[in-house]
């Protein structure tokens, strides 16, 4: 038997049936020296050992078991976590971090079955033969019910350690009306903390969500830039580990080694090459000098670089160019011409292959498109415009799909298939026609994007939709019919509301990349509607336009909404006043108090928030 410093982690539960005469006897038998209390899944206990020393720890993340088939099964571990667990008592760390996710969770109303999930995993920590240490996720605790049940069963929701001279800081990003922050009292204790830890030999910091991370959809880099980098740099934190994103992938963000490892045993959600595979991380650390980080996976150790430093950054750029670009416009005069622009923001060459395939019409594709294939080198810091030609088509179904395939010397890193989007075209009236013509439609299923299952039909959720240019401005009158009018869902983006979407950008620029100047959104929240905030906002919030008005009223069978944008404001803070412009409006579908909802939009899909290649296009009615 192995002999440690430490006992083998008990989880309280088990901890307490045992007793704590036969906890000493199993200790004693084992030859370790005696702790009553079992370490590790207690954070705020004391270490046993703070003598200076080299050691090393293990790193995991997003162990939590897949989606619940209940209740067959409640919580079993997936194997390849088990393997990980395997892997890591084969390396002998003194203690293993595990950052978060750790059981499936977001089952508040299903009786007991968090305390299931908690219970079975409290059974597979059991096989840890060191102690386990735990960061909170937001599969473990999403609300104050399941903050409570874990800060009863595990302590603190951030805490600090110190072991062998190295101090070593777990935050929470969960903690509810706190999430994605590290804000208030936990910024107070951080900056103590590191004060008081300051003569440690190292420091590393552990936390659920990479906050450091830019464009992520839990968006804390503002925050975690202004005000934790700064205190990582000057209390020189060796490195940061998260995990959240079911891959692995290095940082450097300011000289601070940074580092996302979620593929402890959770479903992977990235191609291998980009960092998608099981893994844990072991960290050895000298008593003087640099710590070394290595991968861990499938038993091998592998050096941090396994996966260079933006190069997923690199990867996401591409598919992004490929989401923006090439929309199609069906015109049985002109034909479409499509465009990507690649910006390769890596350091190395990487080599693309575009190559077009039939559409669904089965119609040969040689005769609707040119190049039908295309590979191209694209150079670091370079960007690359790749244009195709397409003939004069009107059935969708003739549109060709585009195959795509991504090589880093001569290796194939990620390949997709994306079908272009057809922007769907309108009209906008002027303020004189604004009689009987309805001129948006939106009530067909192909048109719901979120939750489709859920749409009954028309009559559950559908609109029609007036564009109006008037003489001082934009007037948008949106019907919409809603069988159940719900606002009671805390969140109010998960309350029945109308969103318009506008891209008001010059005519070579429309369509194309994410939102800038000229590019905005509008959510606008019926009369029923019980939230706090205004009764609309723009978005980004730098888009507000003096002078816009909005109201709400109830209609047979639903409810109208009605928004007047001046052109005077209109122009102040955008483009294109009182010109043609792209536009989309989406409808969010609540019958379940924020459960459920289903959206629909018009032309694009759910997509649009970010990018604006699919929203439709409005043509002024001569
Ligand atoms: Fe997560």
């Amino acid at each position: 038997m192995r002999v440690s410093l430490y006992e083998k982690t008990i989880p309280a539960s088990h901890a307490s049936k045992l007793g704590a005469a036969c906890a000493a006897l199993l200790a004693l038998a084992a030859g370790c020296a005696i702790q009553t209390q079992p370490r590790g899944l207690r954070p705020q206990a004391k270490p046993v050992e703070n003598k200076p020393a080299s050691f090393t720890f293990a790193v995991i993340g997003d162990t939590r078991p897949g989606r619940l088939v209940i209740p067959k099964d409640n919580a079993s571990p997936s194997a390849d976590y088990l393997k990980n667990i395997d892997a890591i008592n084969r390396a002998e760390p003194d203690f293993t971090i595990l950052v978060g996710d750790m059981v499936r969770g977001y089952n508040t109303r299903q009786g007991n079955l968090l305390e299931r999930q908690w219970h079975e995993f409290d059974k597979t920590v059991a096989r840890y033969d060191a102690p386990l240490y735990m960061v909170m996720g937001n599969h473990d605790v999403w609300d104050k019910h399941s903050y409570e049940t874990y800060k009863k069963r595990y302590g603190a929701p951030y805490y600090s350690f110190d072991h062998k001279g190295t101090h070593f800081i777990s935050l929470s990003s969960e903690i509810p009306g706190q999430m994605n922050r590290i804000t208030g009292k936990q910024l107070e204790w951080l900056a103590k903390d590191l004060e008081k830890a300051k003569g440690a030999a190292h420091k590393f910091l552990f936390i659920h969500k990479p906050l450091w991370v830019d464009g992520t959809d839990y968006s804390g880099q503002g925050a975690w830039m202004k005000e934790i980098q700064p205190l990582l740099l000057k209390y020189k934190v060796d490195a940061v580990f998260a995990g959240h994103e079911h891959y692995y992938e290095p940082f450097n963000v300011q000289g601070i080694p940074c580092f996302i490892t979620g593929g402890g045993g959770a479903e992977l959600d990235a191609w291998p090459k980009l960092g998608g595979f099981f893994h844990f991380l072991k960290v050895s650390v000298p008593l003087k000098g640099k710590a070394k980080i290595e991968v861990v996976k499938d038993g091998k150790e592998y050096p941090s670089n396994i996966i260079l430093k933006g190069f997923r950054r690199m990867v996401a750029g591409v598919k992004q160019s490929l989401d923006n670009g090439g929309t199609w416009i069906l015109n049985p005069k002109k034909g479409t011409r499509v465009e990507f622009q690649f910006n390769n923001t890596f350091k190395e060459t990487m080599q693309l292959c575009l190559e077009w395939k039939n559409g669904p019409s089965g119609n040969p594709v040689e005769r609707i498109i040119a190049p039908q294939r295309c590979d191209v080198f694209l150079e670091p810091k370079r960007v690359k415009n790749i244009v195709f030609f397409a003939s004069p088509i009107t059935n969708p179904g003739d549109i060709p799909k585009l195959e795509w395939k991504l090589y880093e010397q001569g290796e194939l890193i990620v390949k997709g298939e994306m079908s272009p989007p057809v922007a769907r075209q309108g009209e906008f009236q002027t303020m004189k026609r604004k009689t009987k013509k309805t001129i948006l439609k939106m009530n067909e299923r192909a048109r719901v994007v979120g939750g489709r299952g859920n749409w009954t039909g028309p009559k559950d959720c559908s609109a029609n939709i007036q564009v109006v240019k008037g003489e001082t401005g934009l007037l948008i009158v949106a019907d919409v019919k809603d069988d159940v009018l719900a606002a009671n869902a805390k969140r109010d983006d998960l309350n029945d509301h109308v969103e318009f979407f506008f891209d008001m950008r010059p005519e070579t620029q429309r369509g194309k990349g994410r939102y800038d100047k000229g590019v905005f959104r509008v959510v606008a929240t019926p009369f029923f509607a019980t939230a706090k905030k205004d009764e609309f906002y723009f978005q980004p919030a730098r888009a507000e336009i003096q002078g816009t008005m909005f109201r709400s009223n109830p209609i047979p069978g639903g409810y109208r909404v009605e928004l007047f944008i001046p052109y005077d404001g209109l122009g102040k803070q955008h483009l294109q006043a009182g010109k043609a412009f792209n536009f989309d409006f989406g409808i969010n579908d609540n019958d379940e108090n924020g459960q459920r909802p289903s959206f629909m939009m018009w032309s694009g899909d759910k997509r649009n928030r970010w990018s604006t290649a699919r929203f439709g296009r409005l043509r002024e009615t001569k």
